[in-house]
C-alpha cells in the first residue's frame, strides 16, 4: 500500500518533471552565448534552473496526490486526524534547502568574480554613449575611434563606459552582461568574445527619442585580422580625403541611426532629411556648404522645423578637421547627386 503510494508518487514527479524540463529547454530563452562571461552565466542559470524543476516536480506531484486520494465525499466534513512534529521531517526540509542556496550563492560568487578578471594585458576599449550613438575608442591602438566595435577572439577586453548626456545600458545579448552607461562616472565590463561573428549592440536603457535606433554591431575577428584593421584603422576613419573618406566618416560616426542620406543608404528618420539640405541651407539663408559645416559643429544654431532642438549631440565638433572636411565634402556632394 504504501509502497503503491510511493510508486504512483515518483511516477507523477517524473511526468511534471518532464514536462517542465521539455518547456525549459525547447524554446532558446537565452542568447547562444558568445563569450566566456556567458558560457559561465548559462551555466548557473541551469544549475539554478535544474534544481527548480526537481523541487517544483516534487511539490507539484505531492500536491496533485492529495487532490486525487484524498479528496473528501460530498458528505464528508469531519477533520483529518492531528499532525504533531515530526523532528527528522524538519531537520531534513530546513538542511536541504540551506545547502541548495548556500551552494547557488557561492556558484554565483565565483562566478562574478571570474568575470571580472581581465588578466593582465587585457585590450582597453573606452565606450561612449550619448544621445543616439556609440563610440568606440581604442587607446592602446593610437586613440583609434570607429562606430562599429571590433574585437580580436579569446582575448579578454576592459570597457570602460561613459555617457554624455543622459543613462544609456550597453548590452551585446550574446555577451551575456549588460552595463549601464552613467554620466558623470567610468563603469566598466569584462568580455572574453569566444566566438567569430557578428552580434548586434543595442542600448537598453530607455534613453530619449531614438533609443530605439541607438544599436551597433560588433565584429569578432581573429587577433591577426583585427591588428591588421587596427593597423589600417586610421587611414580607413576617414581623414584627408574626398567624398569616398566622407561617407566613412558618415558610417563611422552613426549618422545614418538618425538621418535619411540616399547616397549612404541610410534611412534614419530621428533627425532632418539629409537629401533635402540644399532646401534648408537656403530658408537658413546661409551657404551650403558653411550651412553643413555649422550643423555638424553646433547644431543648434539652426533646428529645422518640427524638430526639437538638443537632440543632436555636440561631440561631433570634436572630430578630427581632416575628418570633418572629408564630411563636408561628402555631404555637399551627396545633395548634388540627389538632385
Ligand atoms: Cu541610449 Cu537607450
Amino acid at each position: 500500500m504504501r509502497r503503491g503510494a510511493i510508486f504512483q508518487l515518483t511516477l507523477m514527479a517524473l511526468a511534471i518533471g518532464g514536462i517542465t524540463a521539455a518547456v525549459a529547454l525547447v524554446p532558446h530563452w537565452l542568447p547562444p552565448t558568445a563569450s566566456e562571461q556567458a558560457d559561465r552565466i548559462d551555466f548557473v542559470f541551469w544549475y539554478v534552473t535544474v534544481i527548480c524543476i526537481v523541487i517544483y516536480a516534487i511539490v507539484i506531484a505531492v500536491l496533485l496526490y492529495a487532490f486525487w486520494k484524498f479528496r473528501a465525499g460530498p458528505d464528508d466534513d469531519a477533520d483529518g486526524p492531528p499532525i504533531h512534529g515530526h523532528t527528522g521531517l524538519e531537520i531534513v526540509w530546513t538542511a536541504v534547502p540551506f545547502l541548495l542556496v548556500t551552494s547557488m550563492a557561492i556558484i554565483s560568487a565565483v562566478v562574478l568574480a571570474r568575470n571580472d578578471k581581465t588578466g593582465s594585458d587585457p585590450l582597453r576599449v573606452d565606450v561612449t554613449a550619448q544621445q543616439f550613438a556609440w563610440t568606440f575608442k581604442y587607446p592602446q591602438e593610437h586613440g583609434l575611434t570607429t562606430n562599429i566595435l571590433r574585437l580580436p577572439i579569446n582575448r579578454p577586453t576592459k570597457f570602460s563606459l561613459q555617457a554624455l548626456d543622459v543613462i544609456h545600458s550597453f548590452w551585446v545579448p550574446e555577451f551575456g552582461q549588460k552595463q549601464d552607461a552613467v554620466p558623470g562616472i567610468t563603469t566598466n565590463l569584462t568580455v572574453t568574445p569566444n566566438k567569430l561573428g557578428t552580434f548586434p549592440i543595442i542600448c537598453t536603457e530607455l534613453c530619449g527619442l531614438g533609443h530605439a535606433v541607438m544599436r551597433s554591431t560588433v565584429i569578432v575577428m581573429s587577433q591577426e585580422d583585427f591588428d591588421k584593421w587596427a593597423k589600417a584603422g586610421n587611414k580607413a576613419a576617414g581623414g584627408g580625403g574626398g567624398t569616398a573618406a566622407g561617407k566613412t566618416v558618415f558610417v563611422n560616426n552613426g549618422c545614418s541611426a538618425c538621418h535619411t542620406l540616399k547616397a549612404a543608404g541610410a534611412t534614419g528618420k530621428v533627425g532632418p532629411d539629409l537629401d533635402k539640405l540644399p532646401q534648408e541651407a537656403q530658408a537658413a539663408g546661409k551657404p551650403l556648404e558653411d550651412f553643413i559645416h555649422e550643423s555638424i559643429v553646433d547644431p543648434n544654431a539652426y533646428i529645422e522645423k518640427g524638430y526639437p532642438k538638443g537632440v543632436m549631440p555636440e561631440t561631433f565638433k570634436s572630430l578630427p578637421k581632416d575628418q570633418l572636411d572629408s564630411l563636408v565634402k561628402f555631404l555637399v556632394a551627396s545633395t548634388k547627386g540627389a538632385k
